[in-house]
């Protein structure tokens, strides 16, 4: 590609797409198949591409390290939620929708910006949260309490999709429009969010002169692995993806994101198909319960913060980044001109987490 194709997106407000010069059509095919969805253009794209001199430095190790600063997507504090909500909350829009539901954990960084996103566009939310009612609330859970959401606490073992159904129901009988964002908004529309993310990537390192050889993800519900799998096979296939699992073991995570691979390539498509044994997902770093905080995630937290001035968290990206961490102290990917990392967000979380970091 000689030309951005970020630089020449045009937004048709008359058909709310994104269009792209005819010229480039060809060029760019994967991306004039996201143009066809409709959106909400939500955020200022591309996001940045950082380089991190420092942590480089720190480590002394051998490929350059950068970061997609997907933590800065603005609406609702940022994170990567917003790439997928971009495509979902366009479809609830185009419904007709004037409730939004979603569920997830009480510090969900999902819940936070699908809330904030549905407030944007008028919307009322519901958030099912899975754990006990804190006593105070702090992260995530006083940004729900200032935004207003009607907050439903529940139990891990309580079974959330009846739940959910039967406000579906009750809110339908009160002449209402709702609308159910799944966690993580981890359907194929929302992973067409992390494809133009890592297009986006490839093509900032390329006008930076520099092709990935590795990139480094925490992965969950699935979605953003998914696109991002997806974005470097078809423009990358170099460069490998390692997932960093936060809340399963490595079998069942390459099973759901294989499974969404797969349904993304059909939405779009594209007739391709990957087992779990094509995806690559290190499941020894999440410490084996979701959202218990790791020693050398919170190491990787601190690490972050002194060198780079970034802020990760103890959920997600700060076990993504020990993963890696480890990786690259080892010596494994020295094959890599240089290393990726997508900043996903997830930092209001830190707030809950204070007693972690109190002290090194
Ligand atoms: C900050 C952050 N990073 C990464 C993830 C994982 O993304 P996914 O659920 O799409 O696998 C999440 C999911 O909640 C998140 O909040």
């Amino acid at each position: 590609m000689s030309r951005s194709w970020y630089a020449e997106l045009r937004y048709e407000a008359s058909s709310d797409r994104f269009t792209i010069p005819r010229e480039l059509r060809k060029e760019c095919k994967l991306l004039m198949d996201l143009t066809r969805f409709p959106r909400l253009n939500l955020f200022p794209r591309p996001t940045p591409l950082h380089e991190l001199r420092n942590l480089r430095k720190s480590l002394g190790c051998k490929p350059r390290i950068f970061a997609k600063r997907d933590d800065l997507t603005g609406v609702g504090l940022g994170g990567n939620k917003n790439r997928k909500l971009d495509f979902v909350m366009a479809e609830a829009r185009d419904k007709g929708a004037d409730t939004i539901i979603t569920w997830a954990a009480v510090q969900s960084n999902h819940c936070r910006q699908t809330l904030a996103i549905a407030r944007q566009l008028g919307m009322d939310c519901h958030l099912f949260l899975q754990g006990e009612e804190p006593t105070v609330r702090q992260g995530n859970l006083l940004y729900y309490t200032i935004l207003n959401a009607h907050l439903h606490f529940h139990s891990g073992e309580d079974d959330i999709q009846a739940h959910v159904d039967a406000l579906v129901d009750e809110l339908k009988n009160e002449g209402r429009k709702p609308f159910v964002v799944p966690i993580g908004a981890s359907v194929p529309l929302g992973a067409l969010g992390y494809i133009e993310s890592s297009i986006e990537a490839i093509e900032q390192g390329r006008k930076m002169g520099v092709e990935f050889g590795h990139v480094f993800v925490a992965t969950g519900s699935a979605g953003t692995q998914t696109g991002i799998e997806i974005g470097f096979r078809e423009e990358c296939p170099s460069a490998r993806v390692h997932g960093v699992a936060v809340s399963r073991d490595s079998l069942p995570q390459r099973e759901a994101v294989a499974r969404l691979v797969n349904e993304t390539y059909t939405l779009l498509g594209i007739s391709r198909f990957l087992s779990p044994s094509d995806i690559v997902v290190h499941d020894e770093y999440y410490g084996g319960k979701y959202a218990v905080p790791t020693k050398a995630g919170n190491e990787a937290v601190f690490l972050l913060g002194e060198t780079e001035g970034l802020l990760l968290d103890p959920v997600y990206t700060g076990k993504a980044m020990s993963g890696m961490l480890d990786l690259l102290k080892k010596g494994e990917l020295d094959d890599a001109e240089a290393v990726l990392f997508f900043h996903t967000g997830g930092h209001p979380a830190v707030f809950a987490f204070a007693q972690e970091f109190q002290s090194r």
